[in-house]
């Protein structure tokens, strides 16, 4: 058992923390949040993630987690402290090391010599490498341990990952964190802290390209009137290629994707290369918002001013309740921008907050989204939209188009009532 300090506890932090303990780990997890603090300590999970509230339950019940606000006690005892702060883009389109820095400069004077500092937040290449920079320590050993997980499958991801990658200038720092994850039995990749912060905006850098790929290929294939479900199927059945992030949708986002593309751009400029590839997929992502905007507009005539739209999703996938970047936010500010009336429901998001566009309107229930509306726009693969009566939606809806671009909808039963489903590439 291992004395573990979780500094951070958003949706990586909350979930590597709760994950420890269940591990077997004493851990504390700290945060500047003190409402966060107060309602985790009596175990209410501020985000929606399947599972973490049973862990955080468990952890607490076990006396193996803990919750603070106060940094020098959370960290006191401690063997190891993972970094899981936010890392936002800034200005310059790097990412904002600030909150990073600002923990650093406070741990610099609260650990004891030959604690491992290992930073989980997402951070530019050689960043790991300046901590003891940031701590004003020499004496403090330093690991990267990028996180893959996925949100609405965090705790899956981070209990069975599909690897560890675990990067420190020595072999024995390297251990000790490996040491941490000892009941997982999954690949490890031993590297140093370059190529372990590497791995990680390569890896999302890869899978933003594929999701554009696709979204190419279907525009495409409207064109042809060609099938791309058949299409990625016949791909992805290829053991070269495989089937995940092959399927077209309104574009990528989420809390990771554009800020870490963003930033993989803008610091391979300015070391000297121009990542023209990776330029162009956040390009044709861009372009992807227009495209379902478009098919919106089709749908009304070409012109969205002043027409009512529907739309069902609001979070950047299912399963979670962050709308950070989402997709279908870039989708509704673009709606709203020519003009159109949106009223949009979501599973996870109750009401229309400072941090969702102005204009909007969010009501609960789906049906009621679609009262009146001209067209319905389907933007997040909830399943539950996919139970919704279409003969309901009908009589409410006074247009008879649908764009679902997440191919939730029950085409052959929604077609029988007279509706018409226009999607991505199909
Ligand atoms: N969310 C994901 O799916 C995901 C996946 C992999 C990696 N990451 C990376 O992990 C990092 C954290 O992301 P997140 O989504 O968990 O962020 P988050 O915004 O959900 O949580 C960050 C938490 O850190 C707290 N915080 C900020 N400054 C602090 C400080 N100085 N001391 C203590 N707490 C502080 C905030 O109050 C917040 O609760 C980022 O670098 C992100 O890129 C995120």
């Amino acid at each position: 058992m291992l004395r573990i300090a979780v500094v951070g506890t958003g949706y990586v932090g909350l979930t590597a923390g709760a994950c420890f303990a269940h591990l077997g780990h004493d851990v504390t997890c700290i945060d500047i949040d003190a409402d966060k603090v107060r309602g985790l300590s009596r175990g209410l999970v501020p985000i929606m993630e399947e599972g973490l509230d049973r862990l955080v339950e468990e952890g607490l019940a076990a006396g193996r987690l803990s919750f603070t606000w106060d940094l020098a006690a959370g960290v006191d005892g401690a063997d190891l402290a993972f970094l899981c702060v936010p890392t936002p883009i800034d200005t310059g389109g790097l990412a904002d090391l600030s909150a990073l820095r600002a923990a650093c400069a406070d741990l610099g004077g609260m650990l004891d010599p030959g604690v491992v500092v290992v930073v989980k937040s997402t951070v530019p290449v050689g960043t790991t490498r300046n901590l003891p920079e940031f701590l004003g320590r020499d004496d403090l050993p330093v690991a990267s341990n990028p996180e893959f997980l996925r949100e609405g499958t965090a705790v899956e991801d981070f209990l069975r990952p599909d690897r560890l990658v675990v990067g420190a200038d020595r072999g024995e720092v390297v251990d000790r964190v490996v040491a941490v994850y000892g009941g997982l039995d999954v690949p490890v990749v031993r590297t140093d802290p370059t190529a372990a912060e590497m791995v990680k905006y390569a890896s999302n850098a890869y899978l933003v390209t594929r999701l554009s790929f696709v979204n190419a290929i279907a525009a495409i294939c409207e064109g042809f009137s060609a099938d791309v479900d058949a299409v990625v199927r016949g791909m992805g059945l290829d053991a070269r290629i495989g089937p995940a992030y092959l399927r077209p949708g309104p574009g990528w986002g989420g809390s990771c994707f554009p800020k870490d593309t963003r930033a993989l751009v803008e610091s391979a400029r300015r070391g000297g290369y121009e990542f023209r590839f990776l330029e162009a997929a956040i390009a044709v992502n861009e372009e992807q918002f227009d495209r379902v905007v478009s098919k919106a507009s089709d749908t009304v005539g070409g012109n969205l001013s002043g027409r009512r739209v529907a739309v069902w999703g609001l979070t950047f996938k299912a399963g979670t309740d962050d709308h950070r970047d989402s997709p279908a936010v870039a989708i509704v500010e673009r709606l709203l921008a020519a003009g159109a009336e949106v009223v949009a429901c979501d599973p996870a998001v109750a009401f229309a907050g400072p941090d969702l566009p102005a204009g909007l309107v969010v009501v609960a229930d789906p049906v009621d989204a679609c009262r009146g509306a001209e067209t319905l726009v389907v933007l997040t693969e909830w399943s539950s939209f996919g139970d919704v009566d279409p003969g309901v939606v009908g009589d409410v809806m006074a247009g008879r188009i649908v764009v679902d671009t997440r191919g939730v909808l029950d085409r052959v039963a929604w077609e029988a009532i007279g509706l018409e489903v226009r999607g991505i590439g199909r």
